[in-house]
């Protein structure tokens, strides 16, 4: 399988002709991902000077803002600033959606807008446990977020100054690895999930789904002959490109980069084009059980 499928536009919004629709849909929920070599996110002089690693505070990776509120976390702007940054993602998350809307209308108003993100931070040469270094093969799986299924589609522009590309790795189809690990995972245990629901670790409960997509998630970061000897291939986007995947389901590592703005959203399985390809019906297929 081919890992990117191209897309060559250059708006986030319009019309694309109904063959690209079918392709850009296919093409993401088969486990690809959809790459816009020339789709740049503009940002003008005065907004430029947020490009600075500086903005991030403490040990924080990203500043990210909260669909509900409006307001963002993670930097140590304030006032103006603060509000100027914010202004930014949110057109961001604008155009991210328009563009998602354009290119699969079966989407358009299913999907649920979640985080956005922005990336200042160089990600090589930075120290995380195993479990947290993204730089590691994996599927998207989040311990306090049980997601029962549903989809997490992600958008992610490279908005590098310097002509620095974004890197990432990105692994074998989603079944294979599943195959591989399943019969070393282990199931829930008898009142697992309502009681790390109730401490208020998990917000909400946590599904057989997630729980087997946790292990997934972690078993494959953990186990280093996978991550060497898995089939997988190495893809940089460069500046003033864009990406989209489901990260739930393609397995990917970021290896390097620095300044990229990131879209979160969340797809309920029955609004996908093809619900047979997606990671809960893959794992229900396996397991012959049902998951959420
Ligand atoms: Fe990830």
């Amino acid at each position: 399988m081919q890992p990117l499928e191209e897309i060559d536009i250059r708006d986030w919004s319009g019309s694309v002709l109904p063959e690209m629709r079918a392709k850009a849909a296919d093409a993401l929920e088969s486990g690809r991902v959809l790459f816009f070599p020339r789709l740049g996110f503009a940002m003008d002089e005065d907004e430029r000077r947020f490009l600075s690693a500086a903005l991030s505070s403490g040990d924080r990776k990203n500043i990210t803002l909260n669909p509900d509120t409006g307001s963002s976390h993670g930097s140590d702007l304030d006032g103006e600033d603060k509000r100027r940054l914010e202004a930014i993602l949110q057109r961001f998350a604008a155009s991210a959606t328009e563009l998602i809307w354009m290119l699969i209308p079966a989407y358009a108003g299913n999907l649920e807008r979640a985080r956005t993100t922005f990336r200042p931070v160089e990600i090589a040469g930075r120290d995380y446990s195993p479990k947290k270094d993204d730089r590691l093969l994996h599927v998207d799986a989040f311990p306090s977020r049980p997601t029962g299924g549903r989809r997490i589609l992600r958008l992610f522009t490279n908005i590098n100054p310097d002509g620095k590309s974004r890197v990432w790795r990105v692994g074998e189809n989603f079944q294979d690895f599943a195959t591989a690990f399943l019969p070393k995972l282990r199931r829930q245990y008898p009142l697992e999930a309502l009681t790390l629901s109730l401490l208020g670790i998990t917000k909400g409960r946590r599904s057989p789904y997630d729980q087997l997509m946790l292990q997934l998630h972690d078993r494959g970061k953990l186990d280093a002959g996978y991550q060497q000897r898995a089939p997988q291939s190495e893809i940089a986007f460069p500046p003033n490109s864009t990406w989209i995947c489901y990260t739930d389901q393609v397995l990917h590592a970021a290896l390097s980069g620095q300044f990229a703005l990131e879209q979160t959203f969340h797809l309920d399985v029955a609004h996908m084009v093809d619900a047979y390809r997606s990671p809960i019906k893959i794992l229900e297929r396996l397991t012959k059980t049902r998951l959420a």
